[in-house]
């Protein structure tokens, strides 16, 4: 397998010059999240899956990682402008800087960016980057729009995760595995994997979007903005009469700091917290035996450490 840190480090240095605008401006407002940092998890899986492959081409490897990372922060611009976040990636959201208009803005431009390098690897991976946005942007509606009709509220919220998160995180392992020219049975195994974490990786991230002060992102913003997430969904299905207080203060009005800490603190030492987690370990479980048709060996091996990671993360 080859190194990732040559990988890691020539991608940051194209990130952020494919950016670059007509501008001075638009240049600040389209690299200010990129500039912020993040996990850059979606490159990292472009990566390891196309380490399944032998002789990769390192300008199309490259340029996939790049089109999933410019959608992911892309989507990211929109997003805080849909939560109407303050802070993101720990410094200040596009839209608490520049306003809404150039956050969206902003957000589509780095997402035309994407399109034109997802145009060089061909019209496949055009279709696949095409479907998952369509994916991505029906989860985030969906979420808006909350479960309709009697759909049961667990099933929506898993749905809209999978959409929002999944279909994004698929398509990273998915275009790995294809830049790489893995066998076809391969890359549905890789594609499954990368759904299933897609669902882990936002189940944990809601979980320490309330256990969590150090994510860079304020923490209840979801209990704020009223986005059931699993341990609230765990904790209305609760019949434990013991639970009743904290129910009530969570239909409450949250808006200010007090009322958001009194609930935050109750359903941190409640015990949905843990079974939260033991669900996220679950399908964390489901994602690992997704590789089993790919080859044992040290690519496996770092996709499975992935999955245990995404469980016991904090930040
Ligand atoms: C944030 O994604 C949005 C979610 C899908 C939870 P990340 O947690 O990957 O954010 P960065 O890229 O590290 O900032
Ligand atoms: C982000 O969802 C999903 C996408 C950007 C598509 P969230 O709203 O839950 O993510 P954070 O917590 O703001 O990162
Ligand atoms: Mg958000
Ligand atoms: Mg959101």
């Amino acid at each position: 397998m080859a190194e990732i840190e040559p990988f890691l480090a020539r991608f940051e240095e194209e990130l952020r010059r494919v950016a670059v605008a007509d501008s001075p401006f638009v240049t600040d407002a389209a690299t200010h999240l990129i500039a912020a940092g993040g996990k850059r998890f979606r490159p990292l899986l472009v990566f390891l899956a196309s380490s399944f492959g032998g002789e990769v081409d390192q300008s199309r490897l490259l340029k996939a990682a790049l089109v999933m990372e410019l959608t992911h922060v892309a989507s990211l611009y929109h997003d805080d402008v849909m939560d109407e976040a303050d802070v993101r990636r720990a410094a200040p959201s596009a839209n608490s800087r520049w306003g809404n208009s150039i956050a969206i803005l902003a957000g589509d431009y780095l997402f035309a960016k994407a399109s034109i390098l997802v145009a060089d690897l061909g019209t496949e991976y055009v279709r696949i980057q095409a479907e998952t946005f369509t994916r991505l942007v029906q989860g985030q509606i969906n979420e808006t729009r909350g479960p309709v009709d009697d759909q049961p509220r667990l099933d929506h919220y898993l749905k809209v995760l999978s959409d929002k998160t999944g279909s994004l995180i698929a398509a990273s392992a998915l275009f790995g595995g294809m830049v790489a020219g893995v066998p076809a049975e391969w890359l549905d195994a890789l594609a499954a994997y990368g759904e299933e974490v897609g669902l882990v990786f936002q189940l944990s991230d809601d979980l320490i979007d309330i256990t969590s002060d150090a994510t860079g992102k304020t923490p209840g913003t979801d209990l704020r903005e009223g986005v059931p997430t699993l341990p609230t969904l765990l904790l209305e299905r609760s019949t434990d009469p013991a639970d009743q207080p904290l129910k009530d203060l969570l239909a409450k009005d949250l808006s200010s700091d007090e009322a958001l800490a009194e609930v935050l603190a109750g359903l941190r030492a409640n015990k949905v917290i843990d079974q939260a987690r033991a669900e996220v370990r679950r399908h964390a479980d489901l994602a690992k035996a997704h590789l089993a048709p790919l080859p044992e060996g040290e690519v496996k091996d770092q996709l499975i450490r992935v999955c245990d990671d995404l469980v016991d993360r904090t930040t």
